[in-house]
C-alpha cells in the first residue's frame, strides 16, 4: 500500500474478522443441529446432482458426498479454544472482532437461563478486552433455539417477545463495555433460504410466511433496540444486511430497469424497515451480479470462488456508495470474503476490497469498519464444511489451526494502515 492509501482510513477504523456461533463453536444444539442430522444423508446423496458443475467439483466431491460434511458436530471447538483463536486476531494486527452469542445455549428451554453459558460469554468478552480487541456482538445469526422454532419462530407475531426478552437478558449480563450490537444477521437471507428456497430449516415454501417473517423480524429489531436503549443509551445498534450489487451489463432499457428492480428487492425493501431504528448499517458484501435483459448473466471471463460466486471485490465501492447516498447512516462492512481453500485469490480479493473502500471513503462515505469473513474455517450452512472461508485454516480432524499466507499478508497491511 502506498502512503496516500494509508492515510485514507479514519483513525478509529475497526479492522477485524467475523464469525458466527453455530459456524465455529462446535457442539451446539439448536434448530439447525436437528435439521443437519435429519438431512445429512440425503444431502450427501444429492451432492453430485447439485454441485457437479461447480468448477471445483473434482476437488470437493470426496467431502461433499459424505454425510459428515453436513453435520456441524465438533467443528474446530472454538467454544473451548477461543483464546488460541483470539491470538490470530492479534497476530493480524486487528483491533476488532465480530461474533455472535448463541441464543440456544443461553436459553436452552423457554425462560430458563443457562448461567454457565452466560459466564462463558462474559469470559470471552473479558479476554477480548484484555487484548484490546473491540467486540461487535451479533444477537441472532440464523440459529433458533429448538423450543422457539417449535413455537413457530418468527412466523408468529406473538413470539417476538421471546427474542426481545433474550436480547435484554444477555445484554444486561454482558453490557457495560460493549459499544456495537447487531440484533439480527441478514434477516432477508434467513427468510428466503428458510421460507422460499427451502435450503434451510424450517424448509417451507410460502410467500405468506416469508412476508410475515420479514415483518416480524423487523418488529423484533425495533422492539429489541428500544429495550436495549433503556439498558444503555450509548449502544450503537444495527443489523447486518447482505448486499449484492446489481448492475446493467449493457445500455438496454430492460437491463437498467431490471438492475434497479433487483436492487430494490435485495436491499431497499428490507433496509427501509430497519434503518430508522439503527445507528449504523452493517453491510455483508460478497458479490455483484450483472443483468442482461431481465436475467443475471455474469461474465465468463471473471474468476469464481469455490462456491461458484463471481469474484468482483472492487464493486464493494459501488455498493457502499449507493447505500450511503440513500440512507446517510454510518456503514460497517460486517462481512466480506470468499470460499478459497487453496488461498489462490484471497490476497488479491482483500487488496481490491481495500482499494474499493478507499475510493468510497474518498467519495465521502462514512465507513467505520471492515470485518473479513471469516476469522476461521467454518460450517457453511447448507453446503456444510467443505467451503473454506477462513483467514485461519482448521484441520477438523486434529483441530490444528494455520494462518493462511493471505492472512499473514493482510496482517502486515493492517499494521501499516493503522500506523
Ligand atoms: C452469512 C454467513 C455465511 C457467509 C458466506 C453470510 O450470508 O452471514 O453466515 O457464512 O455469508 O456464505
Amino acid at each position: 500500500m502506498t502512503a496516500r492509501q494509508k492515510s485514507s482510513f479514519p483513525k478509529h477504523f475497526l479492522w477485524g474478522a467475523a464469525t458466527a456461533a453455530h459456524q465455529v463453536e462446535g457442539d451446539n444444539h439448536n434448530q439447525w443441529t436437528v435439521w443437519e442430522l435429519e438431512n445429512a444423508q440425503s444431502k450427501a446423496a444429492q451432492a453430485d446432482y447439485h454441485l457437479h458443475d461447480y468448477p471445483t467439483w473434482d476437488k470437493i466431491k470426496a467431502e461433499a458426498k459424505t454425510a459428515d460434511n453436513y453435520v456441524s458436530g465438533e467443528l474446530g471447538d472454538h467454544y473451548n479454544r477461543y483464546k488460541e483463536d483470539f491470538a490470530f486476531i492479534e497476530k493480524m494486527n486487528m483491533n476488532s472482532y465480530r461474533f455472535s452469542v448463541e441464543w440456544s445455549r443461553i436459553e436452552p428451554s423457554e425462560g430458563s437461563w443457562n448461567s454457565e453459558a452466560i459466564a462463558h460469554y462474559k469470559e470471552y468478552l473479558e479476554e477480548l478486552r484484555r487484548r484490546n480487541i473491540e467486540p461487535v456482538v451479533t444477537l441472532l445469526h440464523f440459529t433458533l433455539p429448538v423450543w422457539f422454532a417449535e413455537k413457530g419462530g418468527f412466523e408468529k407475531r406473538s413470539n417476538i417477545r421471546y427474542f426481545v426478552r433474550y436480547a435484554e437478558k444477555i445484554m444486561s449480563e454482558l453490557g457495560n463495555s460493549i459499544r456495537f450490537i447487531i440484533t439480527i444477521n441478514e434477516p432477508e437471507v434467513y427468510g428466503f433460504e428458510s421460507y422460499y428456497l427451502q435450503n434451510w430449516p424450517p424448509n417451507k415454501a410460502s410467500f405468506f410466511k416469508l412476508w410475515r417473517v420479514s415483518v416480524n423480524q423487523a418488529t423484533a429489531h425495533r422492539k429489541a433496540v428500544k429495550a436495549l436503549r433503556n439498558l444503555n443509551r450509548r449502544y450503537k445498534i444495527g443489523i447486518a444486511k447482505n448486499s449484492v450489487f446489481f448492475f446493467p451489463g449493457d445500455s438496454a432499457w430492460l437491463s437498467r430497469v431490471s438492475a434497479s428492480i433487483f436492487q430494490y428487492f435485495q436491499d431497499d425493501y428490507f433496509i427501509k424497515k430497519y434503518i430508522k431504528h439503527s445507528d449504523f448499517l452493517g453491510v455483508n458484501y460478497y458479490q455483484s451480479q450483472r443483468l442482461l435483459g431481465y436475467r443475471v448473466h455474469n461474465s465468463e471471463k471473471a474468476e469464481y470462488s469455490d462456491v461458484d460466486w463471481m469474484l468482483s471485490p472492487g464493486d464493494i465501492q459501488y455498493a457502499l456508495e449507493r447505500l450511503y447516498r440513500k440512507y446517510k447512516k454510518p456503514l460497517m462492512v460486517t462481512e466480506n470474503g470468499l470460499a478459497d481453500a487453496d488461498d489462490a485469490h484471497r490476497e488479491w480479493w482483500i487488496k481490491e476490497t481495500i482499494i474499493g473502500m478507499q475510493k468510497a471513503l474518498k467519495d465521502g462515505v462514512d465507513l467505520i469498519g471492515y470485518f473479513h469473513w471469516s476469522l476461521l474455517d467454518n460450517f457453511e450452512w447448507a453446503y456444510g464444511k467443505w467451503p473454506r472461508f477462513g483467514l485461519v485454516a482448521i484441520d477438523y480432524k486434529t483441530g490444528k489451526r494455520t494462518l493462511r499466507p493471505s492472512a499473514a499478508w493482510f496482517g502486515r497491511v493492517i499494521k501499516r494502515l493503522r500506523e
